[in-house]
């Protein structure tokens, strides 16, 4: 199966000690990569690392990064060339939600955001983009979010849903760009997902009451776990996709469809 099968190629995940990245790095792991993950708290890092050798046996190694300071991505880009040779695929699962009323919104928590959920995704694939179209062959994955897709009705979510809608229409300018380098640019959006990000906001909102009116609105009647989005953003990492580019998949329990 070399349609998903990831030997010999090398991966780094910004964020890859979140829910979402931590999952995805085990799964490229485990069809055969070698991975480093990144994000800016190095304990998490280690943790991520420890269980990911736990659960798979694979050894992956870690870099400290603040992805939306340029000269750190830079140094990221260097860390991972001189442990790998080359980097063939960017996992970006950086970001974080904070939810405020739009008529309300702090500014400077929005412009974070901007800052850690868009920009961040900018300077990543930048200079990694930079690096696989002189490779000839490279793979970017963003997370987005259905919310990058539909708004909702549930009140302050004008940041995020910003945020996301920017990573959407990046992927495709990226995919417009890099394609003819033979490097492709798709998203995953996934619906809400039992993540760190996603845990105090869900028992703010009413724990196990909230995570069933989740669950009862989703076609597939579950809440999402991490593990629900690793199959699609594989598929991105993989051969399989390589004609696949400015696409936005959704693991979303069906959320999208119908709404
Ligand atoms: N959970 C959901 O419901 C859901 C749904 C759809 C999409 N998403 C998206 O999926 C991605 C991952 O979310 P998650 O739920 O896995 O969140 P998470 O568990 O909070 O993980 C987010 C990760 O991003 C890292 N990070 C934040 N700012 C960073 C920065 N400036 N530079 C480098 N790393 C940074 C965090 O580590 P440090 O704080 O240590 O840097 C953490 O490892 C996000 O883009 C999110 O918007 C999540």
């Amino acid at each position: 199966m070399k349609l998903f099968d990831l030997t010999g190629k090398s991966a780094v995940v910004v964020g890859g000690a979140g829910g979402l990245g931590q999952a995805i790095a085990q799964g490229l792991c485990e069809i055969g990569a070698n991975v480093m993950i990144t994000s800016r708290n190095e304990d998490s890092l280690k943790r991520a690392q420890s269980e990911i050798k736990d659960a798979c046996g694979a050894d992956i190694c870690y870099g400290v990064c603040d992805a939306t300071d340029e000269a750190q991505v830079e140094a990221l880009l260097e860390l991972a060339i001189s442990k790998f040779g080359k980097v063939d695929i960017l996992v970006n699962a950086q970001g974080f939600n904070k939810k405020h009323n739009a008529d309300e919104f702090p500014m400077d928590v929005f412009r974070s955001m901007l800052e850690a959920n868009i920009v961040s995704v900018m300077m990543t694939s930048k200079h990694f983009g930079k690096h696989m179209m002189q490779n000839g062959y490279g793979k970017i994955v963003n997370l987005s979010s259905v919310r990058g897709k539909v708004a909702t009705k549930a009140p302050g979510n004008a940041g995020y849903c910003t945020t996301k809608g920017a990573v959407d229409m990046l992927t495709k300018s990226l995919a417009a760009e890099f394609g003819p380098s033979g490097v492709t640019v798709n998203a995953i959006g996934p619906t809400v997902t039992e993540t760190p990000m996603m845990t105090s906001i869900i028992e703010m909102r009413g724990g196990d009451t909230y995570r069933k009116n989740l669950a009862d609105g989703l076609p597939m009647r579950r809440m999402a776990m991490p593990e629900d989005s690793v199959g699609a953003a594989l598929f991105l990492c993989c051969p399989a996709s390589d004609f696949v580019t400015g696409n936005i998949i959704y693991p979303d329990g069906g959320l999208t469809a119908i709404g």
